[in-house]
């Protein structure tokens, strides 16, 4: 089987010296990457930048923006029977990325943002026969509603709820608690452990026949 995951943060360019990101660190979706390889199946990993080291045996696409994310995504997506979308994308970039370096003229500037793609919702309207699409819910607030949401609107098969802004879960840290929500309306909470650990699980559930039925 292949299963195609996205990781870390996107960079959207100012200019040569700055961009905007965000917090994520890789390290969930480097940990799926690896489980899936462990699990005796084909991995290729689409990165934004990050620190980690690509795990043993996976096929890995470096990549910066979220424009060229959703570039190998949709076309690594064509043959792969799962793909799990566990990078945090930027939702927006400038407008207009500068050639040439912003000098502090003016005492106050505006930055234009436009939206970028949604990788996801793309994956999730244009999925293949068989195809299992997994997201994840990076969520401050309101986790559950919000992650099922998400599930609908973006037509995926699961969606990963994962809380942020609270010690020991979501964005940098090595542990993690999640709760996996189906469209068939299952609910499995994984609960606090290394994000390692986790990630064996949620491959195990993902890999599982029709488990997604059924509350634990
Ligand atoms: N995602 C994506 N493309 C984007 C934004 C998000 O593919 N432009 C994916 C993420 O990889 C994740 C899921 O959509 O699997 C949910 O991401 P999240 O940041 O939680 O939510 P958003 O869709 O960005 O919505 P909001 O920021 O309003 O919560």
């Amino acid at each position: 089987m292949k299963i195609l995951v996205s990781a870390g943060p996107t960079r959207e360019r100012i200019d040569p010296a700055r961009f905007i990101s965000n917090c994520s660190s890789g390290k969930m979706g480097y940990a799926l990457a690896a489980a899936a390889v462990k699990s005796g199946h084909e991995c290729v990993l689409v990165s934004g930048p990050t620190c980690m080291n690509p795990p043993k045996g996976v096929k890995l696409i470096r990549v910066e923006s979220a424009e060229e994310m959703f570039c190998e995504i949709r076309s690594e997506s064509s043959d792969a029977q799962i793909v799990i979308m566990a990078a945090a994308v930027a939702d927006y970039r400038p407008k207009k990325a500068s050639s040439s370096k912003i000098k502090k003229t003016s005492s106050r500037i505006l930055l234009e943002l436009v939206r970028n793609p949604d990788i996801l919702s793309w994956l999730g309207k244009n999925k293949k026969n068989g195809q299992m699409i997994v997201g994840f819910a990076a969520e401050s607030e309101s986790l559950l509603d919000n992650a099922s949401k998400k599930l609908r609107k973006k037509n995926a098969d699961w969606i990963i709820a994962n809380e942020i802004g609270r010690e020991g879960r979501g964005f940098d840290s090595d542990t993690n608690e999640v709760t996996m929500l189906s469209s068939e309306g299952g609910k499995i909470r994984i609960p606090l452990g290394k994000k390692t650990d986790i990630a064996v699980k949620i491959l195990k559930i993902l890999l599982a026949p029709r488990l997604g039925t059924g509350n634990t």
